[in-house]
């Protein structure tokens, strides 16, 4: 069994220290060790691979799972949901998601998007200055939740959100907590978040059951799911339902909400970016609003959106665990032992991408599009668990995007640098304070007089 080189580290607590900055950790371990290496935090053994094919073959091959210690700190706080499950259950459970991201439904939930976009801006005043990561985080989390329960549940829906942003900020510190614990040993979690997890529970168990007793068609996510079933006529369970509505509100919104921070740290950085931008979307869109059917023509909207989860990849990082002993290239990976893997070190790689530190959208121009490696860009993961939402997330970034280039300027304080937080997601960790200005071209009339169209 071949071992792969393993990386410089003390005794006992092995490579702990390096994880106060994880990703210049794992961005170094590449140009030192080479493509597949191992480390250790307490002779807990783990490899790191930065190969986009053996990535590949790590997330297509049902003989590697997600590992144990991330399934049961999801599992703890989501309840039973596609993050826990692995194999046939979460091929079954993933199925019957499925029609909740056909295109018709995309197509309805980007009226929605568009609509809360420009209540967004409407709620902002020119001349004020607001933290746009708490902003984004609003915003995409009043997208998602109006996609899942529609507006007939929307005090409830509110109690929910309220309890997502406490676990948000509290799950970051639990997580990294218990990471290091051993595996028998129950999650350990603080006061408000451990409220607020009970507090999301209950409620969506509780919209689930009124659900259920109506009777009545909503036309919303949760209904797809409460009324989707197999060909075999099975159909998720409440607790099921309750488990994948959590995922759906947790994956669906923190990671959305970090790339358009990004997105407008990214524009304020670069003029002339963002002027490219703003005349592609006049050019297509004139004073209306951005649709979905204006996608195919917004092209470079989306190159510059692709570009920002290159940049500053949300889900940064994935993980996961052979079933068996399995090559891994020229090395062996034993049974159990975890498999990191760093999508931002990979897109970060001079190997796959020129200049890789620059924010280059042209470089997901059709005619570059070759020149990428297949599996070097991994925004949304790839094989079973690869993301549900990518769809949805793209044309939520483009849309968002393109409602904001012609209505709003949105300008950086002088001397304001991003600090990264990297543990579930990549964001900023300490806001994106931006000064708001309502653009002339557009009057805030037609905005409006749109929305309600
Ligand atoms: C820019 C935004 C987003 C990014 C970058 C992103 C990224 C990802 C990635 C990389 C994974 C796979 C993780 C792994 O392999 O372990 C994933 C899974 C998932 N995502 Fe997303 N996501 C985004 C938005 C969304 C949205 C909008 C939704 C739903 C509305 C969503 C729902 C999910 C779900 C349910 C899973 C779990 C799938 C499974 O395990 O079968 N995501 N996402």
């Amino acid at each position: 069994m071949k071992r792969p080189p393993v990386v410089k580290s003390s005794f006992l607590v092995g490579n702990l220290p390096d994880f106060r900055d994880s990703l210049s950790f794992f961005s170094s371990l590449a140009p030192r060790y080479g493509e597949v290496c191992a480390f250790h935090v307490f002779r807990q053994w783990r490899y790191y691979v930065q190969n986009p094919d053996l990535i590949c073959q790590i997330l297509t091959s049902n003989k590697w799972v997600r590992t144990p210690i991330s399934r049961k700190l999801l599992g703890s706080f989501l309840g039973e949901s596609v993050f826990s499950q692995e194999g046939a259950l979460h091929l079954s459970q993933r199925r019957l998601m499925q029609p909740s991201f056909h295109r018709e439904r995309l197509a309805q939930y980007a009226q929605t998007m568009v609509a809360q976009a420009v209540r967004t801006i409407e709620s902002w005043q020119t001349g004020e200055q607001r933290d746009m990561v708490d902003e984004m985080m609003r915003l995409t989390l009043e997208i998602v939740s109006q996609v899942l329960f529609g507006t007939s549940t929307s005090a409830e829906a509110k109690q929910i959100g309220e309890a997502l942003l406490t676990i948000q900020h509290g799950i970051q510190n639990d997580y990294k907590l218990n990471m290091f614990m051993p595996l028998w040993m129950p999650v350990i979690r603080f006061g408000k978040a451990r409220r607020a997890v009970q507090t999301l529970q209950k409620t969506t168990e509780r919209i689930i059951a009124a659900r259920r007793a109506e009777r009545c068609e909503h036309d919303d996510l949760l209904d797809t799911l409460l009324r989707t079933h197999d060909e075999d006529g099975t159909q998720l369970t409440d607790a099921q339902v309750c488990g994948q509505v959590l995922a759906l509100l947790f994956a669906g919104h923190e990671t959305t909400a970090n790339a358009l921070a990004w997105s407008l740290y990214l524009l304020a950085t670069h003029p002339h970016v963002l002027a490219k931008l703003r005349a592609e979307v006049e050019e297509v869109c004139g004073a209306r609003l951005p649709s979905i059917a204006d996608l195919p023509r917004l092209k470079y909207t989306e190159m510059v959106f692709k570009e920002v989860l290159r940049l500053h990849p949300p889900a940064w990082y994935a993980e996961r665990t052979p079933l068996e002993d399995l090559s891994l290239g020229e090395y062996t990976v034993p049974r159990g032992v975890p498999v990191s893997i760093c999508v931002y070190a990979l897109h970060r790689d001079p190997r796959f991408f020129e200049q890789p530190e620059a924010f280059l959208p042209e470089r997901f121009a059709p005619e570059n599009l070759s020149r990428i490696h297949r599996y070097a860009y991994l925004p949304f993961g790839l094989g079973a668990h690869q993301c549900i939402g990518n769809h949805f997330a793209m044309i939520e970034g483009q849309l968002v995007l393109a409602t904001f280039a012609t209505r709003v300027d949105l300008s950086l304080l002088g001397d304001y640098v991003p600090r990264v937080h990297a543990l579930i997601t990549y964001g900023i960790s300490n806001g994106l304070p931006m000064t708001i200005s309502h653009r002339q071209a557009v009057a805030t009339r037609t905005v409006a007089a749109d929305a309600l169209h």
